[in-house]
């Protein structure tokens, strides 16, 4: 795994926490220096979104963009889908000071590759982006796969099944860990009007609705689903809320293989609001999450599905 760090012409070429935070432990992350705390206090705050080279995740970095975050933007494999974000994000950022930002304070957007079902680059990515920004505000577990091919649930395989289990759940289960850590380390030494951070857990309508020739891909999102609860439960008490936003269909590369299907069912009014969803839909509701707009919810599940968890006679 290489830690990728692309800088771009943010005001932090600086980086004060360097000295601090490079090869940090979660001991040494709990004494945060000087130069750290007020770097932090005028510094936008922090999204860090895996799997943002594409799609969903491109939606939500861009979208967080908007709003005056900073981003770490992750991925896997595509490291030009990763500069586009990267670029997508400069355009978007606002040139006031809305929410995410402190007064005089400049956003920036950098790209790191890992594989988050790797312990050792979850590690390494956690660390790059610690040194890079000093913080994260906010965590969105987007990163996910589909099954390379759809089996039905009678003949499906265990390497498919062990491929998701991996990318989908242990990924984001052990991110999720690793980061809550950091968090609670440093969180005394935060200082004040920054607020406590939050975790977004991207998971599908796919958490309660089996498809019976992808079952691998519908455990993994009920897991992810559980997920959610546990560390709303867990973290409540640190003052970091949890939440799951369940995407119904939307058009990225994953969907690419059964667009023709989808269209059909769509059209059909599989879904009472009769479109696909966007990436930038699914990039709204993190945004609002993002603003604190929800700070008496955790464990809370939002549906950006066009209507098609309801029921309908
Ligand atoms: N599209 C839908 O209809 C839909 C509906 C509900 C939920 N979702 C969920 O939304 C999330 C994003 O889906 P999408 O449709 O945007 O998929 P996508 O277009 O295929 O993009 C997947 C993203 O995840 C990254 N990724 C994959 N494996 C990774 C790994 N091991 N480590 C780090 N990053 C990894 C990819 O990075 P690279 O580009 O480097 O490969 C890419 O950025 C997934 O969790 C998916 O299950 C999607």
């Amino acid at each position: 795994m290489f830690c990728a760090v692309l800088r771009s012409n943010s005001r932090l070429e600086r980086r004060p926490w360097q000295a601090n935070a490079s090869g940090a432990t979660r001991a040494s992350n709990s004494v945060l220096s000087v130069e750290l705390i007020l770097a932090m206090a005028v510094n936008p705050q922090v999204a860090l979104v895996t799997g943002a080279s594409r799609g969903i995740g491109r939606g939500i970095a861009t979208e967080l963009a908007r709003l005056g975050f900073s981003i770490a933007i992750n991925f896997a494999r595509s490291q030009e889908g990763a500069l586009e974000c990267k670029r997508l994000c400069e355009q978007a950022a606002p040139a006031g000071a809305p929410a995410a930002l402190k007064d005089g304070a400049t956003p920036s957007f950098e790209v790191f590759q890992a594989d988050i079902s790797k312990a050792a680059d979850r590690a390494s990515l956690l660390k790059a982006v610690q040194e890079r920004f000093g913080w994260i505000d906010l965590l969105v577990n987007n990163a996910g796969v589909a099954p390379t091919v759809r089996v039905d649930l009678l003949e499906a395989g265990e390497e498919s099944f062990d491929r998701l289990m991996t990318i989908n759940v242990r990924g984001p289960y052990f991110l999720t860990q690793a980061v809550a850590n950091f968090w609670i380390g440093g969180l005394k030494q935060r200082p004040e009007k920054s607020g406590t951070p939050k975790i977004v857990n991207i998971s599908s309508v796919s958490a309660y609705a089996p498809s019976v020739n992808r079952g691998d891909y519908c455990m993994s999102k009920a897991a992810l689903s559980m997920m959610t609860q546990l560390y709303a439960a867990r973290l409540a008490e640190y003052g970091i809320n949890v939440y799951e936003i369940r995407p119904g269909i939307v058009l990225t590369d994953m969907t690419g293989p059964v667009k023709e299907k989808y269209d059909g069912m769509i059209s059909s009014g599989l879904t009472p609001l009769s479109r696909w969803g966007t990436p930038e839909d699914v990039g709204r509701a993190v945004a609002a999450i993002a603003e604190d707009r929800f700070p008496f919810s955790t464990g809370e599940v939002i549906n950006v599905d066009g209507g098609f968890h309801i029921r309908r006679l």
